[in-house]
């Protein structure tokens, strides 16, 4: 069932390693990371051992939302480098078998796109229908509140419709105003994109990360959605995951990997996927992608009022939730396993304690379960949350269009800051802390974003040669997933799915059977899982000294343990 030893494909077995390069290294000083600055390093992620890079957008861009507003999708944006400095780095990775994996950002572009300029330009433009245009709400005057055609709210506040004077027409943006949404209904759109992935395949990378894909095919009907919390409408059910959106990555899949030679990675950013929907994307037969970035996960905690809506995470509910994406696809389909990216805070803050016996804890139980794990620059490291306490110094878009709105709501300063504190984006895009200088030997020049102040304890230097570090645990984890078919392939089995404190499975490949046991509490615990552990083997332990003699496991704080039953 599923993939086994001798087909499973090389991403079964492998560490994805995400670089946002805003923030990795600096090489030219203007305190912005670049791509000369990842090459500088490629011999860190070479040690760690991961399998490939996931680059955040590197193409040209206004930078109005970091990259993921492209305005040409054939060149290097020069805060980052040129198109020789991009050869020189997949050359650099591809030299220690470590593949690259671009960030295709394909459901909008920039209005700075010349697609955009040319579209909004008149009706009658050729390429007036890449983009997605509609009059005014029947009865209303065009560009005033109220008019919009649909009573949608963006994902960065506010309508997901801006009206364009020139032409008399809304245009669609499920993000930012900049970010105007192609209209993948128009078969040229579509040929264009697939030209372009192929003439990235063509240049050396070896996959795709598809930022929001499945937004990509809307419902044509464009009608209103319930209020939410905000006062807009959720039109989630007109886009996401809509009705021609397993046609389009099937035919991008045919256009640009079927009958290439290699095994490429594609993963599937997918806002709002169930598991079951996530099996048919991700069913090997049907040829659309490998796997997906689910949020199910990253939505337990958060109330009713959204993502700065923050509550505490009860564990049960994360194990309720993995548990069930583990089942769901174990059969047919595969998934990713990640707790931070440059979108979520870093998770050493936010369900561990800031501890780097957090952060090792935590990072066991995700890479032992079943998928491929994906590690974000400086999770590797345990870095925290950013720790901003003014909202002068927060530069992310999403942050700032929250905070403008909750402050012009009435919502105290306080609260607004507590939110960002807990939940903004710039949490995780503070600098690589690669040593204890100034700067964290980041950028020699001013960083765009301060970086933690607790880059002295916490960096690259200070742990590369200590075993304890949680560096050295993640190295274990990734080489562990490398070497041993059960990690990779096994069967996930949950146990003590009630315990709000221990999180606990095993992982099966025919008669080898892996437990994993995590404390995730700062106290003590005893568990007793009516296993007699005293003829097991210890594969991995975040805490020396573990002591494995009968059915009770005496678990210090934040200990977690692998162990090969007998
Ligand atoms: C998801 C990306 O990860 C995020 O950073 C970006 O803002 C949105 N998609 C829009 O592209």
């Amino acid at each position: 069932m599923g993939w086994t030893v001798e087909d499973a494909p090389w991403w079964t077995r492998a560490v994805v390693y995400q670089v946002y390069p805003r923030s990795f290294a600096d090489s030219d000083g203007d305190g912005v990371g670049d791509l000369r600055g990842i090459t500088a390093h490629v011999d860190h992620l070479a040690d760690l051992g991961v399998g490939a890079v996931w680059l955040s957008p590197v193409y040209a861009s206004p930078q109005v939302d970091n990259g993921y507003d492209i305005s040409d999708y054939d060149d290097i944006d020069p805060v980052f480098g040129t198109m020789a400095d991009f050869d020189e780095l997949v050359g650099a990775l591809h030299d220690r078998g470590i593949r690259l994996v671009m960030d295709l950002v394909v459901n909008h572009t920039s209005d700075e796109h010349p697609w955009f300029a040319s579209s909004r330009a008149s009706r009658e433009d050729r390429r007036r229908d890449w983009y997605v245009w509609r009059p005014a709400r029947a009865g209303h005057e065009p560009g005033t509140p109220g008019a919009e055609p649909t009573n949608w709210g963006s994902f960065f506040g506010g309508p997901t419709w801006t009206y364009d004077e020139g032409t008399g027409e809304y245009y669609l943006h499920l993000f930012a105003s900049s970010q105007p949404d192609l209209n993948w209904e128009n078969p040229q759109v579509r040929a264009e994109v697939y030209a372009m992935m192929n003439r990235w395949v063509d240049r050396g990378v070896d996959g795709f990360r598809m930022d929001v894909v499945n937004l990509i095919s809307k419902d044509q009907s464009f009608g209103d959605g319930p209020v939410r919390a905000d006062g807009l409408g959720d039109g989630s059910a007109y886009y996401v995951s809509g009705p021609r959106i397993h046609e389009f990555l099937a035919q991008m899949h045919q256009e640009v990997f079927a009958g290439r030679d290699g095994v490429f990675l594609t993963v599937g950013e997918m806002p709002g996927v169930t598991v079951e929907q996530a099996r048919v994307f991700t069913d090997p037969a049907r040829r659309e992608v490998d796997m997906v970035f689910d949020f199910e996960h990253m939505g337990l905690d958060r109330g009713p009022g959204g993502k700065f809506d923050v509550r505490t995470l009860r564990l049960t509910d994360l194990k309720a939730t993995l548990g069930r994406w583990q089942t769901g696809l174990a059969d047919v389909g595969w998934t990713s396993l990640y707790w931070d990216n440059h979108d979520q805070p870093r998770i050493c803050s936010r369900w561990g304690d800031g501890t780097p016996a957090s952060a090792k804890a935590l990072a066991t139980v995700l890479h032992l379960h079943r998928g491929t794990p994906y590690v974000y620059q400086g999770e590797e490291l345990g870095m925290t949350n950013a720790g901003l306490t003014s909202l002068d110094d927060y530069q992310d878009i999403e942050s700032l269009n929250y905070a403008a709105a909750a402050l012009a709501q009435g919502t105290d300063e306080a609260q607004v800051l507590a939110s960002l504190a807990a939940m903004g984006r710039d949490n995780a895009r503070t600098p690589m802390q690669w040593d204890a200088s100034e700067h964290a030997g980041f950028t020699t020049g001013t960083p765009w974003l301060p970086v933690n102040p607790n880059h002295t304890t916490i960096n690259v230097a200070a742990q590369r040669d200590d075993p304890h570090s949680v560096l050295s645990h993640y190295r274990r984890l990734v080489t562990l997933r490398r070497e041993d078919a059960t990690v990779a392939l096994g069967r996930f089995d949950m146990l003590l799915g009630d315990d709000e404190h221990v999180y606990a499975f095993t992982r099966t490949l025919a008669d080898d059977r892996l437990l994993v046991v995590a404390n995730l509490t700062a106290k003590a615990r005893q568990v007793d899982l009516g296993e007699d552990l005293t003829a097991a083997t210890l594969v991995l332990t975040t805490h020396p000294g573990t002591v494995l003699d009968g059915p009770v496991l005496h678990l210090r704080g934040w200990e977690a343990v692998v162990v090969r039953l007998a």
